[in-house]
């Protein structure tokens, strides 16, 4: 069926939303305020989904994307709407759905700016998939584990493309095999590379199904300009976990470095680290600003990954406890910690859940879980601390809505809102909450 709608706003997924004869229906790739023939190709008891077929009128906000594969490729939502529309886009979904899930009714901040909304990323993970006659590298379409070669990404630096492509025909060359998720065979099942800043290094991960791998492909690969390590990630298992529980070094080093602000990071193949460098500084520039230190503070970091907010903090306050379950971002920590010189923070590894009932005081927890949010005992862990401030950054401004409310009901109320642009072009958007105790003078 075909229907003429006028779109209303865009929804989690970067999707547009419009309603036809009271059924929601949702329309991907479309622009708020334009009016489109869409073809219905989901139908469901409660919602519908609509393909695009003609744009009656354009929203003022749209243009043309500049990417070949934008559309068939999943990796970018927004890539048709202009740059600053996509940071009110951004601005208006994080309020609503504050509003709407979390019932958190406060101003959002403007959306920080990225200078370089393209080329930002320091990590691209590919899929890489068996075809007849060879090996696809790319990633998935819209909502599908179905690969699309793509050999050229605007999001990621262009040497990424080029090493990419190399690896391709290193593996055909070594006879390596592309991974068949419906079969669970063929070997290589993702191409995992990361960039660090300036002379950071750039390391190749190469996960498989099993252990085997040509030793002359790893070596050829580190062979390849500017690669400074060579890892290799097993995954046995059918499932949709990217990298395995090891990591093993098989060329050069095993890490890279990230510089923000004055710091530099040392970073594991499978440590966490925001993906775009330049808004990581934005958000560790916020947080401090958030936390407005004496200098005599007592600081809890939960989920602190390698350490970055933790040691970004730690000059300005008197004691930082960092806690993060991966043991190598751990070690990367402490590694971190000795090269900058800082001697107040404790990294205490271990699930956040267990070791928060440890810490006796503070007067400030900033947390930063996984995009499923924070689970409710730990929330009453946090707030059972009586903290003077609680900084929650949340790449999901869904479960960040969540627990928002969830922290209401433990007498914490959120008093500012500060999404930051770590994700360009895709419909993601990372955001700072601050809270205090309900009635405290911190308005
Ligand atoms: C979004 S990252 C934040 C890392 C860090 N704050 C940063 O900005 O670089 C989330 C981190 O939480 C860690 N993590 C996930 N679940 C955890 C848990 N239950 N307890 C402790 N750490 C956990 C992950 O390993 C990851 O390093």
């Amino acid at each position: 069926m075909v229907v003429e709608l006028l779109i209303d706003k865009l929804v989690q997924g970067g999707d547009g939303l419009a309603t036809h004869e009271g059924m929601k229906v949702f329309v991907p790739y479309a622009a708020p305020q334009e009016r489109v023939r869409a073809r219905i190709v989901t139908q469901k008891r409660d919602y519908a989904v609509a393909e695009i077929e003609e744009i009656l009128e354009p929203s003022p906000l749209r243009i043309s994307a500049p990417c070949p594969y934008y559309g068939a490729c999943g990796g970018c939502q927004l890539q048709h709407i202009t740059y600053q529309g996509q940071l009110v886009l951004k601005k208006l979904y994080v309020n609503e759905t504050l509003q709407r899930i979390g019932q958190v009714f406060v101003p959002v901040r403007h959306v920080t700016v990225e200078a370089e909304p393209w080329h930002y990323r320091n990590k691209t993970q590919y899929p890489v998939g068996a075809t007849g006659d060879g090996m696809a590298v790319g990633f998935y379409k819209r909502g599908t584990h179905d690969l699309l070669d793509v050999p050229v990404c605007l999001l990621h630096p262009v040497e990424f493309d080029r090493l990419r492509e190399t690896m391709r025909g290193i593996f055909a060359a070594a006879g390596e095999t592309g991974y068949d998720e419906a079969k669970h065979e063929g070997n290589i099942r993702h191409i995992v590379l990361r960039q660090g800043t300036r002379d950071g290094g750039l390391l190749a991960i190469v996960v498989t199904r099993t252990p085997e791998l040509d030793p002359r492909a790893a070596e050829l690969i580190s062979e390849q300009p500017g690669v400074t390590g060579v890892a290799q990630s097993v995954v046995p298992a059918r499932t949709n976990r990217i990298m395995g529980s090891q990591t093993r070094v098989l060329f050069g080093s095993g890490h890279i470095h990230q510089s923000v602000l004055d710091k530099t990071f040392q970073v594991s193949a499978p440590s966490f680290f925001q993906v775009n460098v330049s808004q990581a500084e934005e958000l560790c520039r916020k947080i401090l600003k958030h936390i407005a230190p004496k200098g005599d503070e007592l600081v809890v970091d939960l989920y602190s990954g390698v350490g970055m907010i933790s040691l970004t903090v730690a000059p300005f306050v008197q004691q930082v406890t960092a806690i993060e379950v991966d043991p190598t971002a751990v070690e990367d920590a402490l590694v971190n910690a000795q090269a900058q010189a800082i001697r107040n923070v404790e990294f205490v590894c271990s699930d956040v859940g267990r070791a928060i009932s440890r810490v006796a005081s503070t007067d400030i927890v900033i947390l930063d879980p996984p995009r499923k949010g924070c689970p409710p005992e730990t929330l009453r862990q946090i707030a059972a601390l009586r903290p003077k401030r609680i900084i929650y950054v949340s790449c999901n401004p869904a479960t960040l809505a969540r627990d928002l409310a969830t922290l209401e009901q433990l007498g914490y109320t959120t008093y500012e809102i500060e999404p930051v642009d770590m994700f360009p072009q895709t419909f993601h958007v990372e955001v700072i909450a601050r809270l205090g105790p309900l009635g405290s003078a911190d308005e």
